[in-house]
């Protein structure tokens, strides 16, 4: 007769037995399909990295790896497809985009905050709020809000003289970064006028410092809801922390107090159309709707300026502080257009018009990407080529780290030339640093905006000198690049030259 104790041992048997099964199957997906492969290893498939280096380094490493259009890994158990040629990128993120609109990522079903954001939402309430929040940077819009950025780079300039010049505190540009454009979201999107550049108590600044700071815990909350959707849902993981959440709530809702009390209706920041938005997804039956759809999305803003923005603002500088050639044509640059409007600010056109600085930006960007790959969801059976039919389903991401650094298009891509980008119209397809089609970045122009008006103050005041080696390491817990070190210049008045 069988005891309890070889039943259950049975049914462990049978039970390893058949994960056995699934794993190999699912293993064996690519190489059914004819696709060449990233050898998985259970029960990370191809994440075996994770924690010990940064998403763009892997990146880079399979695009050396595997010289090929497309290639698969696995994603824990999950096959995913990696598209690595431009033509096939432009045709999965532009010309079949309704085939992939969504995002794979887990958009946090016990996080509003996390679920509702532009970033994360699917299907049509994506498209309905991407509609409401597209009229945010217009040019005009663009235009008042380059008076700000202007105002903070000029904060950011006496920070730099009494911190690092005067004060001889080390320096940490990506957190100097961080806090400049974090004063200026405080206004664009908050409309609260604080400035921590100054020294003063910025609620924003307590919120986004934690942004830019990544370690152990966080990293690997955002690997799992970035790439392991399922593990993030099963432990109900969030994008923004619970404190996180309040605390923009208890932001957001203070400053709509103090409108109300002012009668300040007319401003046409984030807030007040994000009040417009609340009236017209005002449902009874779910009250609390319309109130997470607001936070989430001024929210993302948050989180979507400030890491960004700050790691191409310190990679540029870096760079920059190794190219004195370069920094040379870039103050000549900004000192003609400075000379020509008789200002030592320029306005939202002069800015437009530095189109060296707009070449050194993106050559940075090219170079040292900052989303090293953009991440879709297949939503219907997609015949990709005469080879390959992605099933419904399936995630793609398009590797924009092995575009960028693809010889064919940048030759010599590790090395830093801001010309590629300037003197002849490039090819917006082998650039996608801001992502392509429906689902490209929504801040864009605004982010171009609020590094040109740093670089520019930055440049025309100081020279700045390498203050570590060319070569550095990217931080391996972080989901965008980020330096290791937080990136170390060397300022340099150059009045005193
Ligand atoms: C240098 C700065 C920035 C970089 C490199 C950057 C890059 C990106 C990339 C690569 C994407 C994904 C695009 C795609 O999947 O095709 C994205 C999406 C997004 N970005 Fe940015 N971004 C920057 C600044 C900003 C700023 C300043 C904001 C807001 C103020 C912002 C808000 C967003 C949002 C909301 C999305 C999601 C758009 C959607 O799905 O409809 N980003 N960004």
């Amino acid at each position: 007769m069988l005891t309890l104790q070889s039943i259950l041992c049975c049914i462990v048997v049978i039970l390893l037995l058949t994960l056995y099964y699934f794993i190999r199957r699912q293993y064996s997906f690519w190489r059914t399909q004819g696709v060449v492969y990233e050898r998985p290893w259970f029960p990370f498939g191809n994440l075996g990295f994770l924690m010990r280096k940064s998403f763009p380094e892997f990146f880079r490493e399979l695009s050396i790896k595997y010289k090929c259009d497309y290639v698969g890994i696995f994603m824990g158990w999950k096959p995913t497809l990696v598209i690595q040629s431009p033509e096939l990128a432009q045709q999965i993120l532009v010309q079949d985009y309704h085939y992939f609109r969504d995002r794979h990522l887990y958009s946090g079903y016990s996080d509003p905050i996390g679920a509702y954001n532009l970033f994360t939402l699917k299907g049509q309430l994506w498209r309905d709020m991407r509609n409401e929040l597209t009229p945010i940077f217009t040019s005009s819009k663009l235009k008042s809000i380059t008076e700000w950025c202007n105002l903070s780079a000029t904060e950011l300039v006496m920070k730099i003289q009494r911190d690092h010049i005067e004060g001889n505190k080390a320096v940490n540009t990506r957190e100097l970064f961080a806090m400049y454009i974090s004063d200026n979201i405080a206004f664009t999107v908050f409309g609260i006028r604080e400035s921590a550049l100054n020294g003063e108590d910025s609620p924003m600044w307590q919120l986004t410092q934690h942004i830019v700071t990544w370690n152990f815990w966080r990293g690997l909350e955002f690997f799992l809801i970035f790439f392991l959707p399922g593990i993030a849902s099963l432990f109900r993981l969030k994008v923004f922390s619970e404190q996180g959440s309040q605390y923009i709530k208890k932001m957001f809702w203070n400053v709509v107090d103090e409108r109300r009390r002012r009668g300040f209706k007319d401003s046409k920041d984030l807030v007040n159309i994000l009040l417009q938005l609340r009236g017209k997804y005002n449902d009874e039956s779910n009250p609390e709707f319309a109130d997470d759809l607001m936070i989430a999305q001024a929210a993302v803003f948050i989180l979507g300026a400030v890491d960004t923005s700050s790691t191409v603002l310190s990679y540029c500088l870096h760079e920059l502080s190794h190219h004195p050639d370069v920094q040379e044509k870039l103050f000549r640059e900004i000192e003609a257009a400075m000379h020509k409007k008789q200002e030592k600010v320029l306005d939202y056109v002069a800015l437009l018009e530095l189109k060296y600085l707009t070449a050194c930006i993106n050559e940075t960007m090219r170079k040292d990407t900052p989303i090293a790959e953009l991440d879709r969801i297949c939503i219907e059976d997609y015949k990709l080529n005469d080879d390959l039919v992605i099933t419904k389903g399936t995630p793609v991401l398009v590797n924009t780290l092995a575009i960028h650094h693809n010889e064919k298009y940048y030759p010599e891509p590790n090395e830093w030339r801001p010309e590629r980008f300037y003197g002849k119209v490039h090819s917006n397809q082998h650039f996608l640093a801001f992502g392509d089609g429906q689902r490209n970045c929504i801040g864009k122009r605004y982010a171009y905006m609020q590094m040109r008006a740093a670089l520019v103050q930055i440049i025309y005041n100081y020279k700045v000198l390498p203050g570590m080696p060319y070569e550095v390491k990217s931080h391996p817990y972080s989901i965008t690049l980020a330096l290791y070190n937080g990136g170390i210049v060397k300022f340099v008045l150059r009045s005193e030259n």
